[in-house]
Parts: C-alpha cells; structure tokens; sequence
C-alpha cells in the first residue's frame, strides 16, 4: 500500500516506517521536525534500502496537507504527528489544543476530500487517566488529566463521531502503554529534547553519563517495593502492532479501539535494575517526592488485540533495556 506516515521521524513513527517499508508498503512521511530530524529517517532508508519521501511541514498548514493528497494516491494514514509532553501541555493548554487536535481536523478533513478513509491513529494510555482498575481494558472509561491526554481523548472522540456518521471509514485508535528500546541496530531510538520526562530515556542518560542519578518520584506507593508500575513495551512490538492493525482496517469499516501493552507491570526500581544489567554497572539513583499525576500501577489488558489482531508483544524488559542501551551508548547525543 501507499501510506502517509504522520510524524513519521519521531520515535515511534520512524520505528514504524522501517516496519512497513520491510514489509514493502510504500511511505512517504510529514513531519514539521519540530521535536525530530531528518536524520531518524535516512537512518531508516540505511536499514532498509528503501527510500522515505519526507515533506517537511506541519499539519495546521491546511493547503499543504491537501496538495500532499491531490499529488499521492494514499490507501492508508497512519498519524502519529503531535506534541505529547504532559507538562508543557498544562503550561500551553491553547498550543497542545491547537496543534494536536486543529492538525488532526486538517488532516481528517483533507483525507475525506481525497476519498481516503484507513487511519492508524497514535492513541495512550493517558486516556484512562490516573485509573487503577488494573488490568485496563478498552472498557475501562476514559478520564484523562491533563491537556496533552484530553487532546488524545478529544481526537478519539472526534473519529468515533466520524465513524459514526460515515461508515465507510476505517480506524484504528492504539493505545500505546509505555514505549521504550530501540531498533535491534542500534542506529534510531528516542531522542528526547532537553530533560527527559520518562523514565527510561533519563535512565540511559544517566548510564551514559550525561546526568548523575536517576530520581526515583515516590517510594511509598502501595505496591511491593513502593515504587510505581507501569507496562513498558517494546518500541518494535509497537510498531508491528501498526502493522496488525493496519492489516486489519484494510478491509473492514469501523472504529476498533485496541491497547497495545504486554500485560505484565513493572516498578521504577524493577527497570533501574534492568538497566544495570543491561549496561553491566548499577544506575545510581535516588528516591524523591511523588510526582504530581501520577497513578501507583497502570497495566494494559492486552487481549483483545491479540483475539483481533493476532497481535502480542514478544520482547521482554531485559530486552528493551539492552536494546535502548544500545542506542545510548552508540548515540550518547542521540542524533545530534
Ligand atoms: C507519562 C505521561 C503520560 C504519557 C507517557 C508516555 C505523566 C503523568 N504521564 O506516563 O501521559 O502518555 O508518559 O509519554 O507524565 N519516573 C521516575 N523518575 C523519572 C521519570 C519517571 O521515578 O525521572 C517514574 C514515574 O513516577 C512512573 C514511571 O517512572 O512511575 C514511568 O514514568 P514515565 O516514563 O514518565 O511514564 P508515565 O508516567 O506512565
């Protein structure tokens, strides 16, 4: 298929583009390059021997967005634009709003024009919001908490809407629990700008020595050790549950909703560890206060996309931990 690849030089979309070229679809990508670079995506075209068509631009530039689908036959979308860094979103509520959900209205609305209606949409699990009815199912109501998990709320919202009032449209809304490693090469990962708000990439920037000790936000939480728990998954597992679910929209209608996790949580003190081993010296850190938001546990249920899509995550933490550290160490500046 010919597929437009929004976002496609940021973490997850690069990942996901070298997926659907090795599978020989055909993918051009958008992407404005506001928090990734171009170099994600030669690296790609490195890997696979295949060529990416990047259009630098954003999706608010509405002209653009339809000349993109007068001048390409696409069968499919797979949208992954937009900006996700929870704190900023509480600071800009108007710039995440506008971005995230006028982008995604642009985007939609040049499709509908262009007579293409297959979409992969990036979704979270920041839709379920501080719940801990663990497992969290599809089911599980949607109560984000802060503007970044509302925009993804609001876009979900919006394609269940146009599911509705046309059905001939195709979508898949993922849920992605928490993303982590890196392509088995070693030569694209996450490349965070500024501090890192997750875990993992500030782990692997402490291993790297870039910065001195990981804080570790809350060890009084009810769970084992006190630390929080969350399901980490593989960013290659990610991408391939695209893939699924690209292969699934491709010849049903609908709006499907599917959590792409491992099932399986583990602690802040749990992937520290991991890290270790991964890298062969102990991760210094140190516990800190709670952060504001967070949930004491937050696992997928990660069975209906496999009774779907056939889909499961394979790698275990021991291997997204040696595969971002891979990453790291060969790119301990990521790919500046
Ligand atoms: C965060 C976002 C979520 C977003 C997801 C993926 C919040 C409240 N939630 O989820 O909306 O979809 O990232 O981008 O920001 N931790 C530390 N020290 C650190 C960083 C994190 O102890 O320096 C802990 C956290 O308290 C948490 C776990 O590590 O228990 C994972 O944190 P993080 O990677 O930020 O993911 P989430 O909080 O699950």
């Amino acid at each position: 298929m010919k597929i437009l690849v929004t976002g496609g030089a940021g973490y997850i979309g690069s990942h996901t583009t070298l997926c659907l070229l090795e599978e020989g679809h055909e993918v051009v990508v958008v992407d404005n390059l506001r928090n990734s670079t171009s170099v994600s995506l030669r690296r790609v075209e490195r890997l696979t021997g295949r060529r990416v068509d990047l259009h630098e631009f954003d999706l608010l530039d509405a002209l653009a967005v339809d000349k993109l689908f007068e001048e390409n036959q696409f069968e499919a979308v797979v949208h992954f634009a937009g900006l996700k860094a929870v704190g900023e979103s509480v600071q800009k509520p108007l710039f995440y709003y506008q971005n995230n959900v006028v982008g995604t209205l642009n985007l939609l609305q040049s499709m509908e024009k262009a007579n293409v209606r297959r979409l992969v949409f990036s979704s979270s699990a920041t839709v379920y919001g501080a719940s801990e009815d663990v497992p969290l199912s599809e089911k599980t109501p949607l109560a984000a908490t802060n503007p970044y998990g509302r925009t993804k709320e609001q876009i979900e919202d919006i394609l269940s809407d146009l599911g509705t009032a046309d059905s001939s449209w195709s979508i898949a809304l993922l849920r992605y629990f928490n993303p982590v490693g890196a392509h088995e090469s070693g030569l694209i990962g996450e490349d965070p700008q500024g501090v890192p708000n997750n875990l993992l990439p500030f782990v692997a920037q402490v291993a790297v020595g870039r910065r001195e000790k990981v804080l570790v936000f809350g060890n009084d939480y009810p769970t084992p050790d006190g630390t929080g728990i969350r399901d980490y998954i593989h960013v290659m597992d990610l991408a391939a549950g695209h893939l699924a679910a690209l292969d699934y929209v491709k010849d049903r209608t609908g709006v499907f909703r599917w959590n792409l996790g491992t099932g399986r949580g583990y602690s802040v003190i749990e992937v520290i560890e991991a890290f270790g081993r991964a890298t062969g010296s102990p991760v210094p850190f140190q516990f800190a206060p709670r952060r504001p938001g967070d949930a004491a546990v937050s696992y997928a249920d990660p069975s209906a996309a496999l009774a779907d899509l056939r889909w499961s995550a394979r790698k275990d933490l021991d291997q997204m931990c040696a595969d971002h550290w891979r990453w790291q160490s060969t790119n301990p500046h990521g790919f500046s």
